[in-house]
């Protein structure tokens, strides 16, 4: 099984996500292979979520609040992204870290939250420029799994990492993508390193500058369970080829 996860941000219109939507739930793949989900903006989920239905796509949420209910201005809870249809939730990712300057507590909170409601969390970490500089890479890494995932009890539902340097992940489309080699051997060391926390499977998939033409290219390599897409994967002109790449790549499999 590998995973095509579609983060679309903050990237277009309501309008655009519709019809993006549309165009996704059309593409044929075989669900047993492929795991598809789609992170829409919250203003637009639900009705994505029943656009989808039938069609074997899955949606998620790019963030939920760490309360499950109350006096929390502008939050969205976990619970409440459930009920809407969610599978899934992003937590911890870096645009939530360093421009809204979530801290491993609300991370960990974030991840229990989800937990509590039947979601599965997709944990993103990923170290930056300056780490990768001063040779930080694995201490910042290490920190983000042991601070999330510290004494934690696993649900059924489980965990998904998602391994996404922030050096990585394009900004106004553009960016340098980490090469399928060195992500393959930083998904071997984060496999390694999950092995304290849980003894199930954690799927890992690779995000940062994923797009139409890499994408075979890190599908391909054993330890990456599938990929977090977030610029490519919002027109339909790169999208849906990188959704016919992967798909015929199962079918070649
Ligand atoms: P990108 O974003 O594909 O635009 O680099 C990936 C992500 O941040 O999830």
């Amino acid at each position: 099984m590998k995973y095509i996860f579609a983060n679309w941000k903050m990237y277009i219109t309501a309008e655009e996500s519709r019809k993006l939507a549309h165009e996704v739930a059309t593409c044929s793949f075989d669900p047993q292979a492929l795991s598809l989900a789609i992170f829409p903006s919250m203003i637009v989920l639900s009705e994505i979520e029943r656009l989808f239905e039938g069609s074997g796509v899955a949606v998620g949420a790019q963030n939920v609040a760490w309360s499950h209910q109350g006096a929390y201005t502008g939050a969205v809870s976990a619970f409440l992204c459930k009920e809407a249809g969610c599978r899934y939730a992003l937590v911890g990712h870096s645009e939530r870290r360093y421009i809204f300057g979530e801290n491993h507590e609300d991370v960990r909170k974030k991840i229990e939250a989800c937990f509590d409601v039947g979601l599965t969390p997709v944990l993103c970490i990923g170290e930056t420029k300056e780490d990768m500089e001063e040779k930080k890479r694995e201490y910042r890494l290490k920190k983000q799994l042991m601070s999330a995932l510290e004494g934690l009890s696993v649900p059924k539902s489980g965990f998904i990492v998602a391994y996404e340097p922030v050096w990585a992940i394009a900004q106004s489309g553009i960016g340098t993508p980490c090469t399928p080699a060195e992500a393959e051997s930083v998904h071997q060391w984060i496999k390694a390193e999950l092995a304290q926390y849980t003894t199930d499977a954690v799927p890992v998939l690779y995000g940062g500058s994923v797009d139409t033409n890499n994408v075979v290219s890190y599908l391909t390599r054993s330890t990456i369970d599938g990929v977090l897409v977030g610029s490519a994967s919002t027109r339909a002109e790169s999208f849906l080829p990188l959704l016919k790449a992967a798909t015929a790549l199962q079918i070649n499999s």
